[in-house]
């Protein structure tokens, strides 16, 4: 791909915008936008062309492909040629052709073997395997086990991991489970450049490793197009504490809720709305620039490599 660092920032919707694409592109990562179908087509226009602005190295986009409007966006993608569209949370299948005629290269993310599977057949060239410890909406399946199981699967196809990574040590791993690179969400929600507010980068790098919580509870008040099995991972509060599990009672009340989050939403209560983070909340501790993030995850993977092979390797055989 022409990138010095197998670094991906993961495509979050809206909060990914050209400022973070760039900086990890600039920092020799390959930095991706992540489209909204809230922001409309000319929304993510603008922020591939900022992006382009800042940028001479090749970036991306990322969609929840399964919103329903999604192809009005995927077709501004294709129109301004970003170097990669990553398709999540639907088949990928209906977009190989049109990017590849454009010379784009298509990435699927996965969070399943049935569905790392279809996106092979369907000519994809590589796949984001996605453990359940993301941040985000995802899957069940870890990390550890699913990615060496998808490399095993899909033959020469490039693997990157997603979900639970967010140092060298996360890195470093992954390349031992045979992935060429990772994908990180969590970790950049913590950068300078990320686009969300500070009362949601706050209550994220308080968070530790047990404070997380994969629910349901946001997508079905506010009616959010995911398929089944997918839920959103979020930093624990009050509301989702409260309403986890009681899907029926939610049903009765889904008015006033999606009033609370619209409430919570203007006021910016992290008490209340959904702070998408992962399981490695736990191992970011400071707000840092995107390019601070990628030498030392790079660096650290490094360092680990040589000294644990000198370390668990004879040398002489
Ligand atoms: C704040 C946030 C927003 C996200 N939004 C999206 C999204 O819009 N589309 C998507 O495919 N994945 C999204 N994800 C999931 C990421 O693509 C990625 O799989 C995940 O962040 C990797 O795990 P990590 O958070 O442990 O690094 C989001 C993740 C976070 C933390």
């Amino acid at each position: 791909m022409g990138i010095d660092h197998p670094i991906l920032n993961a495509p979050m919707s809206r909060t990914a915008s050209a400022e973070l694409a760039a900086a990890v592109s600039n920092a020799g990562g390959l930095g991706m936008i992540g489209g909204t179908t809230r922001g409309g087509a000319d929304w993510l226009r603008q922020q591939i062309r900022s992006t382009r602005a800042l940028t001479n190295r090749p970036f991306g986009v990322g969609f929840i492909s399964s919103f329903s409007n999604v192809d009005e966006l995927v077709q501004v993608a294709l129109d301004e040629r970003v170097s990669v569209i990553n398709h999540s949370f639907s088949d990928p299948t209906p977009y190989v052709a049109a990017a590849r005629d454009c010379g784009i290269q298509v990435f699927a993310q996965v969070q399943s073997l049935e569905h790392a599977k279809r996106a092979a057949d369907a000519g994809v060239d590589a796949i984001i395997a996605q453990g359940g410890e993301a941040g985000g909406h995802t899957g069940t399946l870890g990390t550890m086990a699913f990615v060496p199981a998808v490399v095993d699967a899909v033959g020469n196809l490039p693997v990157i991991a997603a979900g639970g990574i967010a140092d060298g040590r996360g890195l470093a791993a992954a390349l031992m489970l045979g992935a060429v690179g990772v994908s990180m969400g969590t970790r950049f929600v913590a950068s300078h450049e990320w686009s969300g507010g500070s009362w949601e980068q706050t209550p994220l790098l308080a968070a530790s490793t047990d404070d997380t919580i994969r629910t349901d509870v946001y997508d079905q008040i506010r009616g959010s197009e995911f398929p089944s099995g997918i839920a959103d991972r979020v930093v624990r509060n009050a509301f989702n504490s409260k309403w986890e599990g009681r899907g029926n009672e939610i049903e009765t009340v889904r008015n006033e809720l999606q009033h609370e989050l619209e409430l919570a939403a203007s006021q910016g209560d992290s008490s209340v709305m959904d702070i998408s983070g992962g399981e490695a909340v736990g191992l970011v501790h400071q707000l840092e620039s995107a390019r601070t993030i990628v030498d030392r995850v790079v660096d650290e993977a490094m360092r680990l490599l040589r000294d644990n092979a000198a370390k668990y390797v004879d040398p002489t055989g």
